[in-house]
This record gives C-alpha cells, structure tokens and sequence, in this order.
C-alpha cells in the first residue's frame, strides 16, 4: 500500500493556512496543523474546526500547539508530528503576523520589530532549518523521496508600505531565507518555492477592509477584486503536485496582477 503524503503547515488554524490544509486534504494529504491558538473544544473556528473539514476530504489531521517563534519548542513540534506520521514531505511555512499597530517608519518600535521579526523572519528561518535536516535524513533512508518546502511570503517583501515598515523587512528577509534554502538543498533533491500573496481577505487584513476596499475599487489590482484564501491554497497545491519538478527558487505571487507594472 502506498503511503500518503504528509504535510505540516504552519499558522493552520485560521485564514490562508486553513484554505492551504483543506486543499492539500483535497490532494490526498495527511497533514499536520500548527498553531498557537489550541482550543479543542471549540470546533466552530480554529484548529478543531479546521480538523473536521478536513477530515471530510478522507485525511488525517493533526492539530499541533506550537509558536513559531519559541525556538525551543520547535523540536517537541517536530516529535509531534514525526509522532503520528513518520515523516514530513511537504512543509508550508505559513505562520506570520503583522505589526499590532500601524505606525510610519519614522515611529516603529523596537517591541513591534522584534515581535514581527521574531515569528515572519527568525523564528520561520529556524523552524524550516530543523525541518530541512529531518527531510535530508529522509531522502538519505529513501532517494526516490522528493520532499518541498514552500514559502508565504507577501508583495511586502518588495512592496514598499512605510506604515509597517517591520513587516515589509521580515517578509523580504524571509524571501532571501526562501532562496538560500532553495540553493542549499537543491543538491538533496528538496525543492522549495515561495509564494507571495497580495491583498488576501482574512482576519489579518480585516481592520484595514474599507482601505483596501477603496483602493480595489480605485484600480490598485488590475483583477479588480480581493483575494481568497482559497487563491493562495490553489497555489500551494499545484506546486504540491509536484509539477514543477525543475523549477526550485520559483517565486510565484498570488496577487491578481499587481506584480505588473503599469503607467
Ligand atoms: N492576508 C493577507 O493579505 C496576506 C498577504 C500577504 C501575505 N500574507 C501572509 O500569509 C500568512 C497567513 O496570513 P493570514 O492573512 O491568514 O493571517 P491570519 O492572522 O488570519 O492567520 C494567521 C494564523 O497564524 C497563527 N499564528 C500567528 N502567529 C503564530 C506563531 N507565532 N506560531 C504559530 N502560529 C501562529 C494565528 O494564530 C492564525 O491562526 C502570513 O504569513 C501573512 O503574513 C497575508
């Protein structure tokens, strides 16, 4: 019998990486769910909520505490899941946050920088180097294994917005983080890709709605709408598939269309 594949993706519990489990459930995956908010008795949001849908599809779900951001905790995350599957093909670095509150470049504070960096940039390039050693161990033991790596990153890593200067930072830092683990473990046969969202509608973006509400109207995307979460989780699983097999280091934006430049 053919083992399925597993995946762990970060930030789970709500948003863009719910959309990214249940479509790699629709794939086939048995996945692995982290998330700091851990509330099992609730099922109407979060992981739990997240579980059940997915479960729907006929996968197994996991759902994990963990802060990304808790170097420490990254070695009982990985216990967790090796735990209950034996093994990690695909890991989506999801999990970030934004700036608590907005502020102009010129008033950032420390406190926000480090918070900000601390989960987007520090504590996601950690997390993927413990799991890379783990997927290079598991293609030593298997060669035909291929497993991937893939990046949420966001527009904001090239994407100038001076009101959250912290999060534009740690989002390009996490690109270059993205090439360098593309570049390091090409030669291991682990592919990994970054994909950078636009403007998504989740909770994240929620206290800016009529912002960007306008700003859609006004002609700021040329698709003329938000996105979806879903958008973001199709992309994901069409690179699960393993269709791009020559293509490590791509970077593919989910942004309808503002990666153009426009006169
Ligand atoms: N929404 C957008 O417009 C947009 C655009 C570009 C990129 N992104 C990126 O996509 C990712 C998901 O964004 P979203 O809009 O779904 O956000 P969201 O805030 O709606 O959901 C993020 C999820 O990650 C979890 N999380 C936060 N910090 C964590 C930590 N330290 N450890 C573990 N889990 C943690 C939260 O509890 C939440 O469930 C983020 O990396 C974000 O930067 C979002």
């Amino acid at each position: 019998m053919r083992m399925k594949p597993t995946a762990l993706v970060t930030g789970a519990g709500r948003g863009i990486g719910r959309a990214i489990v249940l479509d790699l459930a629709r794939e086939g995956y048995d996945i692995a769910g982290v998330d700091i908010l851990y509330e099992p008795k609730n099922d109407k949001s979060g992981l739990f909520e997240v579980k059940a849908c997915a479960e729907e599809s006929g996968s197994v779900f996991l759902p994990v505490r963990g802060d990304i951001a808790d170097l420490e905790g990254h070695g009982r995350i990985l216990e967790e899941v090796l735990g209950r599957f034996g093994k990690i093909d695909l890991l989506v670095n999801n999990a970030g946050v934004a700036p608590a509150v907005r502020a102009d470049i010129l008033e950032t504070a420390v406190e926000s920088f480090d918070r900000v960096f601390g989960v987007n940039a520090r504590g996601t390039f950690f997390f993927t180097q413990k799991i890379a050693r783990q997927m290079i161990a598991q293609v030593q033991e298997n060669p035909e294994a291929r497993p991937a790596i893939i990046f949420i990153t966001s527009i904001s890593a090239s994407v100038s917005s001076p009101s959250r200067a912290e999060y534009c930072i740690s989002k390009a830092a996490l690109s270059q983080a993205a090439a360098l683990f593309a570049d390091r473990l090409a030669e291991h046969g682990i592919n990994v890709y970054e994909i950078r969202p636009g403007i998504i509608k989740t909770d994240m973006t929620a206290p800016v709605k009529e912002k960007y509400d306008s700003l859609i109207a006004e002609g700021l995307v040329p698709q003329k709408r938000w996105g979806y979460p879903e958008d973001v989780g199709k992309a994901v699983a069409a690179l699960a598939k393993g269709f791009f097999p020559y293509s490590t280091g791509l970077i593919l934006e989910v942004s309808g269309g503002m990666n153009i430049r426009r006169l």
